[in-house]
């Protein structure tokens, strides 16, 4: 068993935090939020992810203990992850002075060796720095730096912390930090057989920002795809099942729609892009990723204008306001920036999202957030969908039709195939699919 301190306990501290704990290691979380603290000690998830609350029942207080004395954290540590936030600048570039701020705070407090574990979302060369920092506080090589970069997906995170499918490990020369990885990692590798790459710091920091903004690059792909589908009269969904049996391009990340939000794609791809830009390196082919992305948002709000054509005075029923299904996670998604358009555009907006409920109201001005989804729909002239909730899918569309003053369904993410919706009497816009209107599919 070893001892880790984790510091920072947002999504991707707390999920390691509870993950460590679970394969059975002494964890302790470290968050200067006396409020999320008070919330943690009563063994609560501050926020919503499927698994998590089972987690912090089992081992809050046992293996799993919070605190906000670093010093006290630290007492006979091994590891410290720094798990703090890297928030987006307004030039494109991480923020990476709280990770400064941990790496100090751990140099300060811990009285023995130990390895600094650079979780947090950063980019190449970062591990150098804090290394600098340990450096010029007289700490290296007594602290070690190693950089682990994390994969999990929110809704998912549980299980990709415990059954990851690698662990990418970034290390300095020599030194005892892979040996210390590696008896963390041992439950979880012995168990499941994950592979493990053990490789230098700026290899595994560039893994990270590599793997994300190729994803961001596949939604992207498929959504340029699915506006030529759409003047063609192709459909897209067919043409991404036919690209991703093809084992070199696989099914995932090809589902076509209002295009990526979240916490981490948009401030990833603007990152590594930025980085790239400042080494030199003709990198613009993540600034059409980032373009055609935004213009999904664009292309959504045509669709509802051509739906209703006016949108003054009209009554918008709105499914899914968190950024994907199965969290409630608000940052960057595609709602906050559709609603307020139609919004301006003169339309009243109800709203219903199985995770969101009313407390979110103030990201949702003059938006009535409701419990029921066909409570949103009632006297609606369009049913606009922002967020794919598998429960949209078997909701039933004789009774959606019935509660709407009109039948029309905007959909940002393909939810329905297009024959079903027809079957129901629709006008249903998606994206790269036949138009169906009022029940006809239309091919151009
Ligand atoms: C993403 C990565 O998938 C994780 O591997 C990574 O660890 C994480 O960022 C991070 O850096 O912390 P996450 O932001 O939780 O995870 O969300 P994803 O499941 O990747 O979805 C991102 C966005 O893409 C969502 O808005 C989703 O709706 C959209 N998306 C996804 C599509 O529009 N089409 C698709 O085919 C797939």
């Amino acid at each position: 068993m070893s001892k880790v301190v984790v510091i920072g306990c947002g999504h991707v501290g707390l999920i390691t935090a509870a993950g460590f704990a679970e394969i059975g290691h002494e964890v302790v979380g470290v968050d200067n939020d006396p409020q999320r603290l008070e919330v943690l000690r009563a063994g609560a998830p501050p926020f919503y992810e499927p698994g998590l609350s089972e987690l912090l029942t089992r081992h809050h207080g046992g293996l799993l203990t919070f605190e906000d004395d670093p010093r006290v954290a630290l007492q006979g540590a091994d590891a410290a992850f720094i798990c703090v936030n890297t928030p987006p600048r307004s030039d494109g570039r991480l923020s990476l002075a709280f990770v400064e701020q941990a790496t100090r705070t751990v140099a300060e407090a811990a009285s023995g060796p130990i390895v600094i574990v650079e979780k947090s979302t950063v980019p190449a060369n970062t591990a150098r720095r804090v290394m600098d920092v340990l450096k010029e506080m007289g700490r290296y090589p007594d602290i070690e730096v190693a950089s682990n970069p994390e994969f999990l997906r929110e809704g998912t995170a549980v299980q990709d912390t415990l059954e990851p499918d690698r662990i990418v490990v970034g290390l300095a020369n020599g030194g005892r930090a892979r040996k210390v990885l590696e008896e963390l990692y041992a439950p979880i590798v012995d168990r499941t057989g994950c592979p493990v790459i053990f490789t230098d710091l700026d290899t595994a920091e560039v893994t990270k920002h590599a793997c994300n903004s190729f994803l961001a690059m596949k939604i992207s792909y498929i959504n340029a795809v699915a506006a030529l589908c759409e003047r063609l009269g192709a459909d897209v969904e067919v043409v991404a099942r036919g690209m991703g049996m093809d084992p070199r391009i696989g099914p995932q990340f090809l589902k076509a729609g209002i295009g990526y939000g979240g916490f981490c794609f948009p401030k990833d791809v603007s990152g590594f892009l930025t980085q790239a830009r400042d080494a030199g390196v003709d990198f613009e082919l993540l600034g059409e990723v980032r373009k055609i992305n935004a213009g999904q948002r664009e292309r959504l709000l045509g669709k509802v204008r051509q739906a209703v054509w006016n949108l003054e005075g009209k009554r918008v029923a709105v499914w899914g306001l968190a950024f994907k299904p199965g969290t409630d996670d608000l940052r960057e998604a595609p709602s906050l920036e559709v609603i307020p358009a139609m919004q301006r555009e003169g339309a009243s907006v109800r709203a219903h999202d199985p995770a969101v409920d009313a407390s979110a109201a103030g990201a949702f001005p003059g938006v009535e957030i409701c419990e029921d989804p066909l409570t949103a729909v009632e006297g609606a002239d369009v049913l606009v969908v922002l967020t794919d909730w598998p429960e949209f899918e078997s909701v039933d569309l004789g009774a959606v039709r019935g509660a709407m003053r009109r039948p029309v369904i905007v959909d940002g993410r393909n939810v329905w195939p297009v024959e079903t919706v027809a079957d129901h009497g629709f006008t249903y816009l998606s994206f790269g699919r036949p138009d169906v209107v009022a029940g006809e599919i239309r091919r151009p």
